[in-house]
């Protein structure tokens, strides 16, 4: 088992193979051993099967402090879901940049005992005196950053929340128990890494806009250097009280009245109401099936199930491996184009808006689509009709996945937007708040931060969740179970999809997290890539296909997956090598 706990993540990929068969030893013996080790495999599997699970667990995430921490709460006789708060926790300790107890996420969970499967809602949601035009100006015009910085641009957080629900409804262990690793790197701090000296950088102006955040995340006023110790006292305090109060101790007394009073004085609008008000929501996941692969995936507030669906639904009829690479990619790219224009169209929170849900899944409605597409041509986005656009994104947002011993699983992608949110901390909390109000249309017909542009499906209301991408997701087939998701903005989707298409081609964990990325949104009518994700050739066939190609210059995502190959009972874990997680089976 390798050492998690170093400074600098030695360990990315860890795969075991417990059963394995050995065929180096001579004659008789050899046969002997092997028999013994057959023997062994048997009764392993026919454990794991009675037990129902792999008897042993695997956890990839974002941070190895993250890892670890799962680990710690599995050793101490937790399940998957009480290892999930612990992990979720200490992300949000040790990458403030990209989650956090000031933001929200989504939990997609299975338990084993029962088969239930549920997607925890987190999302934020819109503040109640939020309105449509908060963010224009008189003119009507959107008034610049006014959703990506400060207080205002700030939703009311739901992962406190979800970690009391997880932890008291599905998990074994007490609440302060599963959060105490993440107090501990709160309190005694922790060196931060080459993405937080990066992301703090990029944010060190919103950052310097709000003393409380200034003080804690900045080195004197400028964007430390990796292997700063980043210590977080005030959050180990709030952390504490939702320790010992639970849901209270986040929306309720001390944390509520300093977090409100903060919010107010840095020009925002959150009332006592908006926290004590808040929910999380248990809902049922988005599923559907590509060639013998069981999918379940987020559900609105996230388009990430449904876009997903959609998009492998179109591409379930094309024999995309008996075809040459250059139209398979042409194709998936079509059918990201069409999918993403529905999320534009319709989607948004289910406590607000209708969505034609059954029918954008429908094989029906897929067959319509598929039959526009030419597989020699790219139909250019306008010819679709509706709402233009730019993007740009980094990889905040941070995601994780395990599987424990009974075969209990948890995808988690959790965010606060943009690296470090909004940049703004509520004196005396510890609590860096999101910028999650930019997932709204903040401006119908105009793009957000991922160049995303929506119309009034996805229009601001008070209490509203904004419309997400994040897809934490499962796979199964007869022989294979898989969880993964990675964060990227918009492009979650299209990543999650590319590695289903991987799966699906029978390649490991280690393959989806690393091969190479490009994708697809509908508007902008690009199709982006990172350096390595399309051949030279790829890049000249596309483009003599009538596809405009833009680089990102970056390699994006941060993907993090478990495999269980239930015909071996091995368990497998990956994260992606762009990051600085760490993956484990033990
Ligand atoms: O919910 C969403 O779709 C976004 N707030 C996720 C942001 C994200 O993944 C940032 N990483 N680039």
């Amino acid at each position: 088992m390798a050492d998690l706990g170093g400074k600098a993540p030695s360990v990315r990929r860890v795969e075991s193979i417990r059963y394995g068969l050995g065929w180096n030893r001579p004659g008789w013996r050899r046969a002997a051993v092997a028999f013994s080790r057959c023997l062994l495999l048997a009764a392993a599997v026919c454990a794991a099967q009675a037990s129902g699970g792999p008897g042993h667990a695997a956890i990839a995430s974002a941070h190895p402090l993250a890892t670890q921490a799962g680990f710690e709460i599995l050793d101490q006789g937790g399940n998957a879901f009480d290892a999930a708060v612990a992990v979720s926790a200490v992300l949000a300790v040790v990458e403030p940049q990209s989650s956090g107890i000031g933001g929200g996420g989504f939990w997609l969970l299975r338990r084993a005992a029962d088969g239930k499967t549920v997607m925890l809602d987190g999302r934020e949601t819109a503040p109640l005196a939020a309105r449509p035009d908060m963010y224009l100006d008189a003119r009507g015009e959107p008034r610049p950053r006014a959703s990506l910085d400060g207080a205002l641009s700030a939703g009311i957080p739901g992962l406190p929340a979800a970690l009391v629900r997880l932890s008291k409804d599905y998990g074994r262990l007490p609440l302060a128990q599963s959060l105490t690793p993440a107090i501990r790197h709160a309190e005694n701090g922790f060196a931060v890494g080459r993405r937080y000296a990066r992301a703090a950088k990029d944010r060190e102006a919103a950052l310097r806009q709000s003393p409380a955040a200034s003080a804690i995340f900045l080195d004197r006023g400028t964007a430390p250097q990796a292997g700063f110790r980043l210590v977080q006292k005030d959050l180990a305090e709030t952390l504490r009280r939702i320790a010992r109060q639970e849901h209270a101790g986040f929306y309720g007394g001390m944390t509520a009245r300093l977090l409100v009073q903060g919010v107010r004085d840095g020009g925002g609008i959150w009332q006592a109401g908006d926290l004590a008000g808040y929910r999380v929501v248990e809902r049922a996941p988005v599923r559907g099936r590509y060639r013998g692969i069981r999918i379940t995936s987020a559900a609105p507030p996230s388009s990430g199930g449904t876009v997903l669906l959609e998009a492998l639904n179109i591409l379930s009829a094309y024999d995309l491996d008996g075809m040459d690479a250059l139209t398979r990619k042409h194709l998936v790219i079509e059918a990201e184009r069409r999918a993403y224009r529905d999320r534009d169209l319709y989607l948004g929170d289910p406590g607000f808006v209708r969505m034609p849900l059954s029918r954008l899944l429908s094989p029906d409605y897929a067959e319509g689509l598929r039959v526009a597409i030419r597989p020699d041509r790219a139909l250019p986005s306008s010819a679709l009709s509706a709402p233009q656009a730019s993007s740009s994104q980094g990889d905040n947002t941070t995601h994780f996945s395990l599987i424990d011993g009974e075969g209990n699983l948890v995808a988690a992608t959790l965010s606060i937007n943009n690296s470090f949110g909004s940049g703004f901390v509520p004196p005396g909390t510890g609590v860096l708040l999101n910028d999650e109000m930019d997932d709204f249309a903040t401006a119908p017909g105009k793009p957000n931060a991922y160049g995303l542009v929506g119309g009034g499906a996805n229009a601001i209301a008070p209490g509203k969740r904004m419309l997400s991408s994040m897809s934490p997701t499962f796979l199964e087939t007869q022989d294979r179970t898989a969880v993964l998701g990675t964060p990227g903005g918009s492009r979650i989707i299209s990543m999650v999809l590319l590695a289903v298409l991987d799966f699906a081609q029978g390649h490991g964990a280690e393959s989806w997290v690393s091969a190479g990325r490009f994708h697809h949104q509908y508007l902008p009518d690009v199709v982006e890539y990172e350096p390595g994700g399309l051949s030279e050739e790829d890049i000249r066939g596309l483009e003599s296909r009538g596809h405009t190609l833009k680089p990102t210059g970056y390699r994006y995502g941060d993907m993090h997956a478990v495999q269980w190959d239930r015909v071996r009972n091995r368990l497998s874990a990956a994260s992606d090598p762009r990051g600085e997680g760490a993956a484990a089976v033990k």
